[in-house]
């Protein structure tokens, strides 16, 4: 049995574990910030630089299992997947409004879903997926596509994760 003063100090203890967890996470997005800047300022393609960043990012993120950009489809109202790193999807065109990604095109917003299987509007990629995050992005303040990361950890990003993918999608706006 605990007493109200030890679970007082559990409570305590999980708060201090996961500030430690957060500042890991944030050394680690610190670390990659200016790999990704070298990636951006490097004479690729603009497709060849979004690769590099789904594969450096799907390699140095334990947590990131998928990751990929999706854009807006011309004049349709639908995303269209661009460059990826992880397994094949069959999901290469989302309609608005439809799964996790097609709801941040209309929303304009992050979306972080601890937990896929609480969702009724996602499309599901692979039974692993545990995870979803997906951060919109901007070209002169207009939404014309999105980051997309799918965990098989269960409930893995904080707002260390968000605040790292808005960075990525500042930087890949730079050459779209
Ligand atoms: N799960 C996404 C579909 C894209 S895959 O994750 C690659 C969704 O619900 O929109």
């Amino acid at each position: 049995m605990f007493s109200k003063t030890s679970s007082f100090f559990v409570f305590e203890h999980t708060d201090t574990l996961q500030q430690y967890v957060f500042l890991q996470k944030k050394v680690m997005f610190d670390a990659l910030r200016p790999q990704v800047s070298s990636i951006i300022d490097s004479n690729k393609t603009p497709d060849a630089k979004m690769q590099d960043i789904c594969e450096l990012l799907k390699a140095s993120v334990p947590h990131y299992d998928w990751v990929g950009f999706y854009f807006k489809n011309g004049d349709k109202r639908e995303l269209k997947l661009g460059s990826y790193a992880g397994a094949p999807t069959d999901h290469t065109i989302i309609p608005f409004g439809k799964g996790i990604c097609g709801q941040v095109a209309e929303s304009n917003e992050n979306f972080v879903v601890p937990d896929v299987q609480a969702q009724d509007n996602y499309i599901a990629c692979s039974i692993t997926v545990k995870a979803e995050i997906v951060v919109p992005l901007f070209v002169n303040g207009e939404n014309i596509g999105q980051i997309d990361i799918d965990s098989n950890t269960p409930d893995p990003f904080t707002k260390a994760d968000e605040t790292f993918l808005e960075f990525i999608n500042f930087e890949v706006a730079k050459i779209l």
